[in-house]
């Protein structure tokens, strides 16, 4: 039996990132499992401290999760710190990170190679919270965040110079090259409330949902737009914590193939 990773988060069900971190153990010959636990909505903390007390090494956190992950870490990394939400936890260290940002700047960049200078970002969680700091460094000039609580999107927006914070019925009629929805309404196969004529094609829509045709991205889709959802970001960020945990960092395109089914 090797060392034992979970994800923890509510709903957990139907991820794959045991098997994403089983083909990564497999490659790269660490002796590693990796399960699921779905934690109570008021038992996180609990549900960590007991993994980790039965010897578990870490853990990748989801929603509705990341930012009590955040406050419960000893120590975090800079990109934790400017994200205020965790999606790596280190157990032997209580020392947290965030690989959400990197996952899906490799994904755009390396994947999907697509080019960008200005974002819409749907949501203001810890999803959306994740990714603003490197979608920024990773060349957006703009970055305009979208919130049905507005006010998350402002507190969040006023965090990065180069970010900005609008409601639903009052974004720009600008086009924007790239529309990330990062909000958790697919789940419940509902979409944000877009104004009509703002998805069109020659951008990209990207949902960080993945193995589902979100109402977002068959909205998108119709309107033209490229259309990508969040499997490659699930796998870039998978081999980020990966590369956290054991000191290896797994290639992830044979992994993503095989998922896709290609
Ligand atoms: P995550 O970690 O995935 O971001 P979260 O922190 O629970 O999860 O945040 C969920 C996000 O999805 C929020 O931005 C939420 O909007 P509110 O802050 O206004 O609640 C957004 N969201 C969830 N369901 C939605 C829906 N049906 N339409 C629009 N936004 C939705």
């Amino acid at each position: 039996m090797g060392d034992r990773y979970a994800l923890i988060g509510n709903p957990v069900a139907h991820s794959q990132s045991p098997r994403i971190h089983a083909e990564f153990a497999r490659a790269t010959s660490q002796p590693l499992e990796y399960g699921l636990i779905e934690a109570p909505l008021d038992g996180f903390a609990a549900a960590v401290e007991h993994f980790r007390a039965a010897g578990g090494k870490g853990l990748n956190v989801t929603l509705p999760f990341k930012q009590e992950a955040f406050a419960l870490c000893r120590h975090v990394s800079e990109r934790a710190r400017v994200a205020q939400a965790v999606n790596t936890l280190v157990l032997e260290t209580g020392s947290g990170d965030n690989t959400d940002g990197v996952g899906l700047a490799r994904d755009l960049a390396q994947n999907l190679k697509v080019e960008f200078t200005t974002v819409l970002l749907l949501g203001a969680g810890g999803a959306a919270q994740g990714v603003v700091g490197a979608l920024l460094e990773a060349g957006a000039e703009r970055v305009v965040i979208a919130n049905r609580t507005v006010s998350k999107a402002s507190a969040l927006a006023a965090r990065f110079p180069g970010a900005s914070a609008c409601a639903y019925d009052a974004l720009p009629g600008e086009a924007f090259d790239l529309v990330i929805n990062a909000t958790s309404a697919g789940l419940s196969d509902q979409a944000p409330p877009l104004p009509p004529g703002l998805l069109r094609s020659g951008m990209l829509a990207y949902d960080m949902v993945y193995g589902r045709e979100t109402p977002f991205l068959a909205a998108a889709k119709r309107a033209g737009a490229r259309t990508c959802d969040g499997l490659g970001m699930l796998v870039e960020q998978a081999a980020e914590s990966f590369f956290l945990w054991r000191g290896v960092r797994p290639q992830t395109r044979p992994v993503l193939e095989k998922l896709r089914g290609a």
